[in-house]
């Protein structure tokens, strides 16, 4: 029997009219939609957040593939290891998406804005691609969702961007950050304050720009100086374009 196709589909950042018509036209036709979910989500009956932005594409007889993450926090207490524990999840993942491929069926893994920028269907494709017939589907990153709904153009002419985690040490992201022409600074969440404060030594938050949920119905887009970094959402972002060039 001829094995199914793995199928990598990026979905965009939460609009659901950012998906491509390549990766909707494949999500349609595949039998079984795979999908990572936290586990508070799925025992709550939710899918993921990529699963909320093609929900309403699916059809009653596509099966749901639910990919439960056995974690949310990278901070676990020993002898629980994070590093262990989400690689074994995988393993667990990718054998669930072979029984499908083995019998003959396409699995259409669905990945917020682009399955190969800090997706997590990359840890599935290096375990399966190997193995199996395969096609990955660019979607619009919350990069590029981001800078558009900020209004502001990234790099200019010659310029270079930096994307950084936000999850860097403070003095790496520092060094980072004062080489930067432009940059996107992505993992918020409770580094926001830290990023902030690297933000402000440097002299660059004056050209910093903060959004929360972009392109998503409760996108929010707020000054850097009156985020409270409590209450930084892990769907945020900041973002500092390249000097403008007057051309
Ligand atoms: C695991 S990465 C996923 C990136 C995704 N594959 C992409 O192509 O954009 C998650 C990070 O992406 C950023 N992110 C994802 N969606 C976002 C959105 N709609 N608005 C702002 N940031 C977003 C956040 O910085 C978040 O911490």
């Amino acid at each position: 029997m001829m094995s199914g196709r793995l199928l990598g589909l990026g979905v965009g950042p939460g609009d659901p009219e950012l998906i491509t018509l390549k990766a909707l036209r494949l999500l349609q036709a595949a039998p079984v939609v795979g999908y990572f979910v936290a586990k508070a989500k799925h025992n709550a009956g939710q899918g993921g957040n990529a699963f909320g932005i093609i929900e309403q594409h699916l059809r009653a007889e596509q099966q749901r593939l639910p990919l439960v993450y056995p974690v949310t926090t990278e901070k676990l207490a020993p002898p629980l290891d994070y590093e262990t524990l989400i690689s074994d999840f995988y393993d667990t993942a990718a054998a669930q998406v072979a029984a499908h491929l083995d019998a003959g069926r396409d699995v259409a893994v669905i990945c917020e804005g682009d399955p190969f920028f800090y997706g997590s269907y990359m840890y599935l494709h290096d375990r399966l691609a190997t193995r199996y017939p395969c096609e990955v589907v660019p979607g619009v990153c919350s990069m590029l969702g981001s800078a558009a709904v900020l209004g502001v153009p990234l790099v200019y002419r010659n310029q270079s961007l930096s994307v950084l985690s936000g999850v860097l040490p403070e003095d790496e992201l520092k060094r980072r950050l004062a080489d930067a022409d432009a940059a996107v600074v992505m993992k918020l969440g409770r580094n926001f304050d830290k990023v902030r404060r690297v933000l402000r030594e440097l002299g660059r938050d004056g050209g910093a720009h903060y959004v929360e949920r972009a392109t998503m119905r409760e996108q929010r887009i707020v000054a850097l100086d009156e985020v409270d970094p409590m209450a930084s959402p892990y769907f945020s972002m900041i973002v500092i374009p390249g000097a403008r060039w007057q051309g």
